[in-house]
């Protein structure tokens, strides 16, 4: 399977939403990646639920829902009912991760799971069979536009191992910092999915890099 790429709308211009989504629907983007902030899992605030739906209602690309928030249990019809394709949570908020992606698969949506820069890959292997997909975040989540820390590279290897010593069909979706100059590094070592934000939006042409960001 060729690599997939899900431009962050979070770099995007919000007066602009709809061009911008209508952008990405004649681009050859695969997911439309939507970053959901809550100010307390993460120290800053993005959009949430009524935004989701209406880019829902234009959106020819699955939403690929990163929900950057804490209690994330408490919302998954909610988002499912908004337009979210994959939902994806924090393995850091979730006492009971297991649950809540049988819960995430009941609603209809794929099963997302993001973990942090500092949290061991350890962390998945008991719930790794029950993931399609996990974004690995890296940057600390909470803003665009931060600098790649290059110890993923290790964690995309760990992950990979541990996704086919599991027999998972889980994909690997690197989040934070991607551009032209690290994604075929990180395509090498295991990625599935890159996640880029200010690299598209803040492109001359931003047409241009996603056709190159699917083609390295
Ligand atoms: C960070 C978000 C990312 C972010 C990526 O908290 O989860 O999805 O939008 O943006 P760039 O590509 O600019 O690092
Ligand atoms: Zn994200």
């Amino acid at each position: 399977m060729s690599h997939l790429i899900a431009p962050s709308i979070l770099a995007s211009n919000f007066l602009q939403l709809g061009k911008e989504i209508e952008l990405l629907n004649q681009s050859e983007a695969d997911y439309i990646h939507v970053d959901v902030m809550d100010g307390h899992f993460v120290p800053n605030l993005s959009f949430g639920l009524p935004i989701i739906e209406q880019v829902k209602q234009i959106a020819q690309k699955p939403l690929d829902v990163h929900l950057m928030i804490t209690n994330p249990q408490l919302y998954i019809e909610d988002y499912k009912n908004a337009g979210a394709d994959i939902l994806s949570v924090h393995v850091e908020v979730c006492d009971h991760l297991h649950r809540v992606l049988q819960a995430i698969e009941q609603a209809g949506m794929q099963r997302g799971v993001a973990i942090n820069p500092h949290t061991p890959i350890s962390h998945l292997e008991n719930v790794i069979e029950q993931i399609d997909l996990i974004c690995l975040m890296s940057v600390n989540p909470g803003f665009g536009g931060q600098k790649f820390i290059e110890h993923t590279y290790k964690k995309v290897e760990q992950l990979k191992e541990l996704i086919v010593k599991s027999n998972s069909n889980a994909k690997i979706e690197i989040d934070g910092g991607v551009s032209l100059a690290n994604a075929r590094k990180l395509l090498n070592v295991g990625a599935d999915v890159l996640v880029a934000g200010s690299a598209v939006f803040k492109a001359d042409d931003p047409l241009e890099m996603i056709r190159e960001l699917k083609a390295v």
